[in-house]
């Protein structure tokens, strides 16, 4: 009897794709704000997106993405997915992403920032399907001099004291480990992008509350490289495909600023008053128990491994172009 060839499924995120090598990718947390945005900024670039989520219902029919259920617990559901859609490569995103919640419940920041990345790995590494994993700057414990002794490179030691770190550095280290090499890491910082309705990132809940009104209140001795979604998944679908694998990379901003900074640079170009900006320092919130001071991350390395196609956008260039849409 011929084997019948499998079709692989079709869900509301398909577009018709390029004849490249990646033209199909899965991404894992797919509703959130970085796999929303990455999504995106992939279907803008012609390839087919598999968006999955832990809870599929929780989104409004309307949105434009509907993503495939995926729970990184639950490898049987990582396997359906891999086998039902066929991905050429995939990008894994989905975490416990809050730091003050992970600080709270380290159990569930455990299990899905490490057990549920284990998971898939596994299954990437089953149908040799190429992994790429998200990492975070909060590896790092932010108490580097960065002005003096440069900022984090790739090489410096991973020393988390925050719950969601430690369980992001536990992540690496499993991947690193891996018989399977078609891995890539890469740790970015304050991410922004487009804001949705149900995962907002920075600036948007600032810039929200100071439409509606309110008064957010921003650390003003917060210090990152805030980095854009689009220069993130550019920089990835590069790695891919020069087969850069085996690799730990940071992708960064070009600017190293606080927060407050930060919104009011975004705010001069889309012209929201900012006088309601209430500033403060970590010091002045007790319950805020996730301080990291300065984590600013070094792209070099991307940078000098991606020339000259690639390079982050400046801040302003990035907000005109989220403000177009
Ligand atoms: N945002 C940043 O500034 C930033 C900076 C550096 C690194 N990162 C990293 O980038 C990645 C994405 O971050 P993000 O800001 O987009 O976070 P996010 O908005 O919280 O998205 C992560 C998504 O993971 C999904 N998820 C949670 N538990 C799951 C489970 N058990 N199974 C499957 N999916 C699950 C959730 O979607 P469902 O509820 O739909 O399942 C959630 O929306 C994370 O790895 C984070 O560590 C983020």
């Amino acid at each position: 009897m011929m084997a019948m060839a499998h079709t692989p499924k079709t869900n509301e995120n398909m577009t018709t794709a390029p004849s490249n090598a990646f033209s199909r990718i899965l991404i894992t947390g797919g509703m959130g704000f970085f796999g929303w945005n990455a999504a995106l900024h992939l279907r803008e670039r012609g390839i087919t997106t598999i968006s999955t989520s832990s809870a599929p219902q929780r989104y409004p029919a309307s949105a434009q993405q509907q993503p495939a259920q995926m729970n990184v617990l639950d490898k049987a559901s990582i396997e359906a997915c891999f086998a039902d859609y066929l991905p050429d490569a995939v990008i894994h995103a989905a975490a416990f992403s809050a730091p003050l919640a992970c600080e709270k419940d380290p159990d569930t920041a455990y299990s899905i920032n490490v057990v549920g990345t284990q998971n898939v790995i596994d299954v990437a590494a089953m149908h040799q399907i190429p992994m790429v994993h998200i990492s975070t700057d909060l590896v790092f414990n932010g108490e580097k001099n960065v002005l003096e002794d440069g900022f984090y490179t790739e090489s410096d030691a991973l020393n988390a004291t925050i719950v969601y770190g430690k369980t992001k550095i536990e992540a690496e280290r499993f991947l690193q480990e891996q018989s399977f090499g078609k891995w890539i890491i890469l740790r970015s910082a304050l991410m922004f992008g487009r804001g949705v309705a149900w995962a907002n990132g920075f600036p948007q809940f600032a810039v929200d509350a100071l439409k509606s009104g309110q008064q957010p209140t921003l650390f003003t001795d917060q210090f990152r490289t805030p980095t854009y979604i689009p220069d993130i998944v550019d920089a990835i679908l590069l790695l891919l495909e020069t087969e850069n694998y085996g690799n730990i990379y940071h992708c960064g901003g070009l600017e190293r600023i606080d927060r407050v900074s930060f919104v009011k640079r975004y705010a001069a170009v889309s012209g929201l008053d900012t006088s309601g900006i209430i500033t403060c320092t970590m010091d002045d919130i007790p319950a805020y128990t996730t301080r990291v001071r300065d984590v600013s991350l070094s792209t070099a390395k991307l940078q000098a491994a991606l020339a000259p196609k690639w390079q982050a956008l400046p801040l302003e260039a990035a907000f005109g172009q989220m403000l177009r849409g």
